[in-house]
């Protein structure tokens, strides 16, 4: 995972690198770093801890004139968190300055060889050894800092994205990509470099997404000269207009980008629709299944992959695909999906779903499913990603940029996408009557507003959270729809506040999780109308039995449950197989709410990253 973050160029790189690391955190914070040419010499600052840790460590460099530095912001794979392992990591002739996110996976052997050859080194990391190899490779070949990362990228196995450059060339900064993403931005007389463009927004929004295999030489006065690294040929730059604006990589008022996040639901979801659910017109339009419609029809399968949230979405359209367009679903994990050789073949769809785009285990299942001849569709949020490049064709979900390390707005935009698709699916497929079709589109236009309505409970769940934020366990129950609901609120809820959580399908807890409830055990039961509500009603019953304290997520004007419930949480009524676009809601702000309560970093939970480019 890791932030990284360059400059070279006319401004003040040191402002530049701390905000951009600053917007880069949600990628790692477990230490962090920068590097400044200044007057001949290389200024290195780094510390574990955040990104304001590292601001408060390099105070004495916030005056610094460099117009030529970069920044790193780090999730620990080779060697703990410390200031050592931080980067930058600087070549033994301290000519060399480089970071790093990937791994480099034999890195041990290139080590053992750079020792023989009298090399030493300071940290665990692979980077560092990196940083040595081209050193050497420059040294022993005797070529420019392009030709040698050139030549020691061929002889690494392994991810990267790279920033380096040379003490003896200030004019010139070397870029590479290898399953790690790497924008640079493009100014006049400047180069922005960062995992995504959010640090380089407000100064240029000219952009060029470097590809896996590539390198890029930025040199001042020069145009962007990139090659391919396997075989030094050059390649054309593709330099894109940039969407992306400042307010929406910024929290706009709200304590966190989670909360945010959550509110922004309403409008994420409208945008996901826009241009394609059509109601005045009776139909959904989705360009890139209309290109391949044969394909979708005539498919025997559709499995998908996917990794957490995601993969909770995958399976929320399982039932929904299933349910609807009457195509058999598989859903995996991606991470399990690439090593188990799976059958699959020409006549499968693969779907691949995942927020950022950048997933790796997501990106190796795309690629062993393409190689075994299936069709792979995308389900991607960031536009220009790694995934919606390596698939053959894709829808985007338009939740806008997800920082806060939980996903939500992208989970619900995700099952938006997966519902048009189905819809439209059950429709070409003649499964479906046209008086249900319109009145699912009709169904699918409401949601915005209900999920709107669905945020009002915001203040009871609020008051909800502060009784049971000491609890040290928690259950999650659904069914049917709201199975994988169980599961995302489960898994929310552990990843922002700590607190255990495990997500079942409600009767499934006869057959052991009824074992753990007690007066002291919260069970979040979703039981909204339709669907499977009076066998709820039993789980239910069977919970209060045991002194269980039942928080019930209930359908609008409810009384049944509410009799049986410690407590209550209305969402407005829509048809079962879009109830989890509802359901959803409050459970993320039950899990926001426990946490913020429980003074945990909700954006930035412990362990965690936002894209996890690391198998
Ligand atoms: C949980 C969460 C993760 C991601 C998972 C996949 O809140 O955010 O479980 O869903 O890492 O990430 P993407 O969707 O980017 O492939």
């Amino acid at each position: 995972m890791c932030g990284i973050v360059g400059y070279i160029g006319h401004r003040k790189a040191y402002p530049i690198i701390i905000k951009g690391l600053t917007r880069l955190e949600y990628r790692g914070y477990d230490s962090a770093g920068l590097a400044l040419y200044d007057n001949h010499q290389i200024e290195i600052s780094k510390t574990k801890g955040k990104v304001s840790d590292l601001e408060a460590k390099a105070a004495h460099l916030a005056t610094s004139t460099s117009h030529l530095g970069m920044g790193h912001t780090r999730w620990a794979t080779h060697g703990v968190p410390n200031d050592l392992n931080s980067h930058p990591h600087v070549s033994n002739s301290g000519n060399l300055v480089l970071i790093h996110n990937g791994i480099i996976e034999n890195y041990d052997a290139i080590k053992t060889e750079l020792v023989k050859r009298g090399y030493t080194f300071q940290s665990d990391t692979d980077t560092e050894v990196l940083v040595n190899l081209i050193e050497e490779v420059k040294k022993k070949e005797n070529v420019k800092l392009g030709k040698a990362v050139q030549l020691a990228l061929n002889e690494v196995v392994g991810a990267y994205a790279i920033v380096v450059f040379d003490l003896q060339k200030p004019d010139e900064v070397v870029v590479a990509k290898l399953g790690s993403p790497l924008a640079i931005g493009i100014g006049d007389q400047e180069f922005f470099i960062a995992s995504d463009a959010s640090p380089f927004i407000e100064y240029t929004t000219d952009a060029l997404y470097l590809e896996d295999h590539e390198m890029a030489i930025l040199k001042l006065g020069r145009p962007v000269k990139l090659r391919k690294i396997k075989d030094d040929a050059p390649a054309t730059p593709n330099i894109l207009e940039l969407q992306l604006s400042l307010d929406q990589i910024e929290k706009g008022g709200y304590d966190h980008f989670m909360l945010k996040e959550i509110y922004e639901q309403p409008k994420a979801i409208q945008d996901t629709y826009r241009g394609r659910l059509r109601p005045e017109e009776g139909l959904v339009k989705m360009a890139g299944i209309d290109a391949h419609l044969e394909r979708f029809l005539k498919a025997k399968r559709i499995v998908i992959v996917a990794c957490g949230t995601s993969w909770h979405a995958g399976l929320v359209a399982e039932y929904i695909f299933e349910d609807l367009a009457r195509i058999p679903v598989e859903v995996e994990y991606a991470s399990e999906f690439r090593y188990r050789n799976p059958i699959i073949g020409p006549e499968d769809i693969v779907i691949a779903i995942s927020q950022s785009g950048e997933t790796a285990d997501t990106l190796a299942a795309i690629k062993l499913a393409k190689e075994k001849g299936a069709f792979v569709f995308g389900v991607c949020n960031v536009a220009g990603s790694s995934i919606a490049r390596a698939t053959d064709a894709g829808a985007y979900t338009h939740a806008g940029p997800e920082i806060g390390v939980a996903s939500t707005k992208a989970f619900t935009t995700q099952i938006t996408v997966l519902s048009l698709m189905a819809l439209k699916l059950a429709k070409e497929k003649g499964v479906l009557s046209t008086i249900d079709f319109h009145t699912y589109l009709n169904a699918l236009a409401q949601i915005p507003a209900q999920v709107a309505l669905a945020l009002q409970a915001d203040a009871s769940i609020k008051e909800i959270a502060q009784v049971y934020k000491d609890a040290p366990n928690c259950l999650y129950l659904g069914r049917g729809f709201n199975f994988p609901v169980a599961l995302e609120g489960a898994l929310k809820l552990k990843e922002i506040s700590y607190i255990h959580a495990e997500g079942y399908p409600a009767a499934e807890m006869k057959h052991g999780p009824i074992a753990l409830i007690d007066d002291q055990m919260p069970v979040v039961v979703i039981a909204t109308k339709r669907g499977h509500y009076e066998k709820v009603v039993s789980n239910i019953q069977e919970i209060k039995s045991r002194s269980g304290k039942i928080i019930a997520i209930v359908s609008k004007g409810d009384v049944t449950v509410r009799d049986l419930a410690d407590h209550v949480i209305e969402v407005p009524e829509t048809l079962d197989w879009l109830s989890p676009l509802v359901t959803t809601l409050p459970l993320q702000l039950l899990s926001y709410h426990m946490a913020v309560l429980r003074n945990c970093n909700v954006d930035q939970p412990r362990n965690l990253a936002k894209s996890v480019t690391v198998e």
